[in-house]
């Protein structure tokens, strides 16, 4: 088999740049070209101002100061790179589909299978085609029939090698992986192509954290670990609602679950709901798929993982709304935290967009607090909630005045009816609140989603405090 010399990985997101970089980084001989159709995109990869990279993520810009135009390139000649290389990465999204059979659901696979198309059109030669995108199972199956429909000589090798890192932890995720999935057909030219990708990985992760699985095994472990994780959220969060009706105290109840080291201490923090761009969409085609095999039951056990999600950022609200009864319409609240969790500047599903859309549209006013976001952005992500909720009574203009972005909490706090914590930034807890105390409107009122505050301190200050489970 061809000897690996150049790797090509379509897709310059928030996967395909920072694991391109890392393998560039140790694999010096190879060279790694990460392409995408978005000249935008690729221009700010190639930025000399290393703070202008499309993609934020502690330890990342030295990595690519280190690499970029050595042996690791950014392009948006996608067809150049795919001939030129022996192994491809298909690192390109995959939304939920927003049309169609399994609308609202199921995976949108056009992406990856333009890729597919394109690769089955312009290659020469053989090569091994990588799914690095989160995928339904099965997926590998259909890519196989578009890679080869132009029944020619060329043989492609198709692996599933899914990426678990973190938004905000990408590059220490990459370099200490809990585990690297390798899932590849039982044939010997598939385990050749296994052969050769785990040479890549075996420079910085030990053996035995390189797992070998059949192919659909890694597409629906996946799937199955985003899930996992999800779940856990969604069983303290509904224990939360438990403990708001008892007096138990979910922090405690965490704390002493989580010490069973069978189930451990991890992703068991109550919160105002999971977002991210991952874990919804992946659910929600995890039980597409289970519907879609008949597997009824099994995809109503998946289904309730996002509904109690749901369900946590709704409770939120209402709690606000009974607290503030006739006061909402043209309230001040203040909304600390836009993204979907601490340092990241990915708004992507965040519980702060549901919110602000709920309370604006009971007439209450937004500004929001947020170290890594900005006005145009969190606008724009309203508009969108907006448009796909429907809400066609609402003219954008009229509906966007109703929100204000702020980079002074204490500006920000003058006269609030209500200030809510959405994101947990380590800085909220540092505010002055006795001084916000003495601002705001009262009864002074905080709504605490991510249990951030000191209770005992916050109480004594004056204000009244909800928090999440408490
Ligand atoms: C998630 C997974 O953790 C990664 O392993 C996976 O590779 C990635 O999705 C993906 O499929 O691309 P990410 O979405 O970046 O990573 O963020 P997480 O740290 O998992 O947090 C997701 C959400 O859950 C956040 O809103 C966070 O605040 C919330 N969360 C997390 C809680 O509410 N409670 C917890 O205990 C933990």
């Amino acid at each position: 088999m061809m000897k690996i010399k150049k790797i090509c990985c379509v897709g310059a997101g928030f996967v395909g740049g920072p694991t391109m970089a890392v393998i560039a980084s140790q694999c010096p001989e190879i060279k790694v070209y990460v392409v995408d159709h978005n000249k935008e995109k690729i221009k700010l990869w190639n930025h000399s101002n290393l703070d202008k990279l499309p993609v934020f993520e502690p330890g990342l810009k030295e990595i690519i100061a280190k690499t970029r135009n050595k042996n690791l390139f950014f392009s948006s000649d996608v067809d150049k790179y795919i001939i030129e290389s022996e192994m491809i990465f298909l690192a390109v999204n995959t939304p939920t589909k927003q049309s169609g059979e399994g609308k609202g659901m199921a995976a949108d696979l056009t992406n990856i299978e333009k890729c597919a198309k394109t690769i089955s059109e312009v290659a020469n030669q053989d090569k091994i085609i990588i799914e690095k995108s989160t995928l339904p199972v099965r997926t590998a199956e259909k890519l196989k029939q578009i890679l080869n429909s132009k029944n020619n000589d060329i043989k492609f090798e198709i692996l599933s090698n899914p990426e678990f890192l973190a938004e905000g932890t990408a590059i220490k995720d990459l370099f200490k992986s809990d585990r690297v999935l390798i899932g590849s057909e039982d044939t010997e030219s598939a385990k050749e192509a296994v052969e050769k990708l785990c040479e890549i990985y075996e420079r910085w992760i030990p053996k035995e954290k390189i797992l070998l699985t059949n192919i659909w095994s890694s597409e629906l472990s996946k799937l199955a670990s985003n899930a996992f994780l999800a779940q856990r959220i969604s069983s303290i969060n509904s224990l939360s609602a438990f403990c708001e009706k008892t007096g138990a105290k979910i922090q405690e109840v965490a704390s002493a679950v989580g010490k069973d080291i069978r189930i451990g201490d991890k992703f068991l923090n109550a919160s105002i709901g999971f977002g991210g761009s991952c874990f919804k969409k992946d659910i929600l085609n995890l039980v597409y798929l289970s519907n879609y095999y008949g597997l009824n039951e099994v995809g109503e056990y998946w289904h309730q993982v996002v509904k109690i999600n749901d369900y946590q950022k709704s409770r939120f609200v209402k709690k606000i709304l009974e607290s503030l009864k006739n006061r909402i319409v043209n309230s001040k609240i203040v909304l600390m935290g836009w993204s979907f969790k601490k340092n990241t500047n990915d708004s992507r599903e965040s519980a702060s967009i549901f919110l602000a859309n709920e309370l604006i549209k009971k007439g209450a006013n937004i500004i929001v607090i947020d170290p890594l976001s900005n006005i145009s952005k969190i606008k724009n992500d309203l508009v969108d909630f907006m448009q796909g909720e429907d809400f066609e009574d609402y003219s954008s203009n009229e509906f966007k005045d109703k929100i204000q972005f702020s980079t002074s909490y204490f500006e920000a706090s003058k006269n609030a009816d209500a200030i809510i914590i959405s994101t947990e930034y380590d800085e909220f807890k540092n505010y002055n609140w006795k001084k916000l105390y003495s601002i705001v409107t009262k009864p002074a009122l905080i709504f605490d989603g991510r249990i951030l505050l000191d209770r005992n301190k916050i109480e004594k200050i004056g204000f009244n405090l909800y928090q999440i489970g408490n």
